[in-house]
């Protein structure tokens, strides 16, 4: 396949940006990119895909969402609106604990069937890798249901998907107060079962008064680094927990949300090599005015990646251009680190090498906008320009 006459957003250098561009594809990988001036001619196409000008992109990555879960949170919204906070309702035993009730009674095929229609509305915005963590379960075998489920969605449909561990979300109501029980008895056995099913491609925690503390967390990041996977964590969203100074000495391939950030955790997150994920989402639901350290963060020269964080309570967002508009409005990104946030970046916090920029011998995911600058992806709000999207060198039909 060859695309020609592109606004090609390389993402190598920031945006990279080439004019009148070509990508050329051989199966499910980029083989050149360049000016069209430069096409080699071996990768002459008589019958290219013509971009006229508009703008490339590496295919999105949303590298944190909670895509998978049964029912909403509509009635906690109206709470909130009413006055209660999102620590007073998860008190309560509402809030992830709710849909964790959906979810224990949800069958995995009904979690699939319900994830697609938010995994499509994903597509339309332009993401070809989508993260899902577990998370909703919180036993053995609601943990395993929905990594099942989750797995699914990557033979259900034209994106890849990459699976996280999450039973460290939450302490359900018959562990209440025993976070270190919860750890031993449900944590660690559901991510040694999950690994041997090939279901964990990460494993990933809530840190928060509300959830664990670091202290609580120590054995199951131990035991995940014995088993070779790759940790990263829920931190500082609501209060300074010194999650991210923790997560960075595992090296932790990201720390997210980060609202409470010390000086100390950035410190220690550049490092450790740990990006930080940025998650706008949860922030403007749940009227958070504590902005996490941006420019501190940027003067250490940690990489930023920007996710929907999609979950039924802090964040009903399927959007990734709609997320990036917000960490631009609402935390003062640039549009680049904006669109770096969402492809190299976010490669770059799952772990990914293959991906996430416009090069010779990656994966030809690309989306094709209705745009002519990268900035266009982060200015407008919703309604996402989305032209054609390539997955795995193969246009959608
Ligand atoms: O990333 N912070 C914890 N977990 C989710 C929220 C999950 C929920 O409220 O259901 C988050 O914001
Ligand atoms: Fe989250």
């Amino acid at each position: 396949m060859l695309l020609t006459h592109a606004t090609l957003a390389t993402m190598t250098g920031g945006y990279g940006l080439i004019p009148d561009a070509a990508v050329a594809i051989e199966g499910d990988r980029i083989m050149w990119a360049g000016r069209i001036a430069d096409l080699p001619r071996a990768f002459r196409d008589t019958d290219p895909f013509d971009c006229k000008g508009r703008l490339v992109t590496p295919g999105l990555i949303d590298c944190h969402t909670h895509a998978v879960h049964a029912g909403h949170r509509a009635a906690e919204f109206e709470q909130r609106l009413q006055g209660a906070s999102y620590e007073e309702i998860a008190r309560a035993g509402g809030g992830i604990l709710s849909t964790v009730t959906a979810t224990r009674a949800a069958s995995e095929a009904d979690l699939l069937a319900t994830a697609l229609p938010r995994i499509d509305q994903m597509i339309a915005s332009g993401a070809t890798t989508i993260e899902v963590k577990s998370g909703y379960g919180l036993t053995v075998a609601d943990e395993i249901k929905v990594l099942r489920a989750a797995r699914r969605i990557g033979v259900a449909r034209r994106v890849t998907i990459l699976t996280s561990h999450l039973a460290a979300h939450a302490i359900p109501p018959e562990y209440k107060s025993r976070p270190t029980a919860y750890i031993g008895e449900v944590a660690l056995p559901s991510l040694l079962a999950a690994q041997a099913e090939g279901l964990v491609d990460a494993v990933d925690a809530f840190c928060e008064t509300i959830a664990f503390s670091t202290g609580d967390l120590e054995p199951l990041f131990a035991r995940a680094r014995a088993l070779g996977l790759p940790v990263k964590l829920h931190a500082e969203q609501l209060s300074d927990q010194n999650g991210a100074a923790f997560a960075a000495r595992h090296g932790a391939l990201s720390a997210d949300h980060l609202e409470y950030l010390s000086s100390a955790g950035i410190t220690a997150m550049a490092a450790a090599g740990t990006a930080a994920v940025i998650l706008p989402g949860a922030f403007y639901t749940l009227r958070e005015t504590q902005i996490p350290p941006i420019a501190a963060l940027r003067a250490a020269g940690v990489p930023m990646a920007v996710a929907t964080d999609l979950n039924p309570g802090s964040s009903p967002l399927a959007s990734l251009p709609l997320a990036m508009n917000m960490a631009c409005t609402l935390f003062r990104l640039t549009p680049e680190e904006a669109l770096l946030g969402t492809t190299a970046h976010a490669a770059r916090a799952l772990g990914l090498t293959d991906r996430g920029r416009v090069a010779p011998s990656l994966r030809a995911d690309l989306s094709v906008w209705d745009a002519g600058h990268p900035a266009e992806l982060s200015y407008r709000i919703g309604a996402p320009p989305l032209h054609a999207r390539i997955f795995g060198g193969r246009l959608d039909a």
